[in-house]
């Protein structure tokens, strides 16, 4: 007798290979058998719809909401049964609990709290909420940075070096995936090359990853790359490229040089790897993209307020709306956001992508799709959040015809899993964890809008962690059956 039995469904099994008919058996948390298989305790209908491996999302800052919202229905809803969170650079851990975690987490990982100091430290506090779904994680470079450094605008010294270079060690160790940069953010921007490749080398003798926010996505893109790429060599380390993107109508198009130059890289042997969001805004800690003594007006003309605890009014609005309405000069409103209480937590949106470049990304042949979805549920995030995932699945892949649906789901399922170690996931295979998704591809579609950010997709019909029903026809189960992900190895398991 099975636990779960899935019946006629039109099986995507995350290799790119041709859809099949054949009916799933799960037990114990595993695909137990894939064909012909016997009763179970529950069977689920899966007529004409299509049941692929769980979605896998490569770059999460879902750090803190595994702790302030471990149902991560904003994820699960769309299919999604792993994320990669400690991205650009930011990450749960290392931690101090007495400091203020909003500064070593770059106020993009809201909801950090709590005792833990170390990645196995973290993954027991995650696991005592009963998480709906899996996370790997990464350490990231500005959060040891600011932990570490005494001047985070200087160089580090030795024993600082070293210090840097003993919370990757141990993050490796307890089962990280891989070291993050941000290299635009504070203080990773204050970086030399020299640095991150002395501290991604860790990762590279790990055989993990370096995963990168670039210095640039904008004006100087193409150094970006080339700086990327000179860590990965000189390191020695697979390097993966986060949220490629040209910043700025000036920079629109620059993402077929960016690739081009990758593809050179990688025929040379060199590990690349990238992923990429299906939208033409960014979003992200506005005092990040503004010099107060120069303020950028042309950036101010396109931005959007996601969240802004100083001016909660502000939220869902355009600057040039509010300028306009109050009757000041955009460049003062920036200054007035950014300088009040609190004001260094606005989360903004920033429409600086080019739809073509987003298609350009998608059709490059191992593109995989990260959502970069900011979990602050408190204003209006980026629709990203809720709706990533069935974009791709119903905008690009139904409507747009960008690529086939098993070639999609490769691309979010098994070719992440093998990137980001995630053991025996990321297909439909006798002995896999079960992590499946059943959905209708006639009627998968994003929901969420700049309006109405956190409308849950449609099309999604149930969605399957680790062999429990963690989501059903549009209703969260409560199963709790997430793990944390250790590179390569089994999940962490609580003492
Ligand atoms: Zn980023
Ligand atoms: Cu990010």
């Amino acid at each position: 007798m099975q636990d779960i039995v899935i019946k006629g469904a039109t099986i995507i099994d995350g290799t790119g290979g041709v859809e099949t008919q054949a009916d799933i058996g799960i037990r114990e948390g595993l695909i137990d058998a894939v064909g012909q298989v016997s009763a179970g305790h529950i069977e689920i209908d899966g007529t004409g719809l299509v049941l692929a491996p769980g979605l896998i999302d490569t770059h999460a800052h879902d750090d803190g909401a595994f702790l302030r919202h471990p149902d991560m229905t904003f994820k699960l809803s769309q299919g999604v049964t792993t994320v990669v969170s400690g991205n650009c650079g930011f990450s749960a851990i290392p931690a101090d609990p007495a400091a203020d975690r909003r500064q070593a987490s770059g106020g993009i990982l809201s909801g950090l709290g709590g005792d833990f100091t170390d990645l196995a430290g973290y993954f027991d506090a995650v696991l005592r909420g009963h998480p709906a779904i899996n996370n790997m994680m990464l350490v990231g470079h500005n959060t040891i940075r600011s932990m570490t450094l005494s001047n985070p605008k200087a160089e580090p010294t030795l024993a600082e070096l070293a210090t840097m270079k003993d919370y990757v060690t141990q993050a490796l160790e307890q089962g990280a995936c891989g070291f993050s940069t941000g290299l635009i953010y504070h203080p990773g921007r204050y970086s030399e090359t020299e640095e991150i490749i002395a501290l991604a080398r860790i990762a590279g003798d790990a055989g993990a990853l370096y995963t990168t926010h670039m210095r640039n996505e904008g004006d100087h893109l193409l150094d970006a790359v080339e700086e990327a790429l000179e860590i990965g060599r000189e390191a020695q380390v697979h390097t993966h490229i986060s949220h490629h993107k040209a910043a700025g109508p000036k920079n629109w198009g620059k993402v077929v040089a960016s690739l081009n130059r990758i593809d050179d890289a990688i025929k040379t042997g060199q590990a690349v790897s990238l992923d990429v969001y299906p939208y033409t805004a960014g979003s992200g800690r506005m005092i990040e993209y503004f010099n107060l003594d120069r303020i950028n007006r042309e950036l101010a003309e396109v931005i959007r307020i996601a969240s802004c605890p100083a001016f909660r009014q502000y939220e869902g609005c355009m600057l040039k709306d509010l300028a306009e309405a109050q009757q000041v000069d955009i460049t003062d409103l920036v200054r007035d956001i950014l300088t009040a209480p609190r004001g260094d937590a606005t989360i903004c949106i920033q429409f600086v992508i080019d739809e073509q470049d987003v298609i350009h990304n998608l059709k490059w042949p191992d593109m995989m799709v990260g959502s970069d979805g900011i979990p602050d549920l408190r204003g209006k995030p980026h629709p990203r959040l809720f709706g990533t995932f069935a974009k791709i699945l119903g905008h690009y892949v139904r409507d747009e015809a960008i690529m086939p649906l098993p070639e999609a789901i490769r691309r979010m399922t098994s070719l992440p899993a093998a990137t980001f170690g995630l053991t025996h996931r990321g297909m439909i295979k006798a002995g896999y964890h079960a992590d499946l998704v059943l959905f209708d591809p006639k009627t998968i579609a994003d929901q969420a809008t700049y309006d109405e950010p956190q409308t849950l997709a449609t099309g999604i019909e149930s969605v399957i962690v680790n062999g429990k029903v963690a989501f059903t026809k549009g209703q969260h189960q409560n199963a709790g059956s997430g793990q944390m992900l250790r590179y390569r190895k089994t999940a962490h398991t609580n003492p």
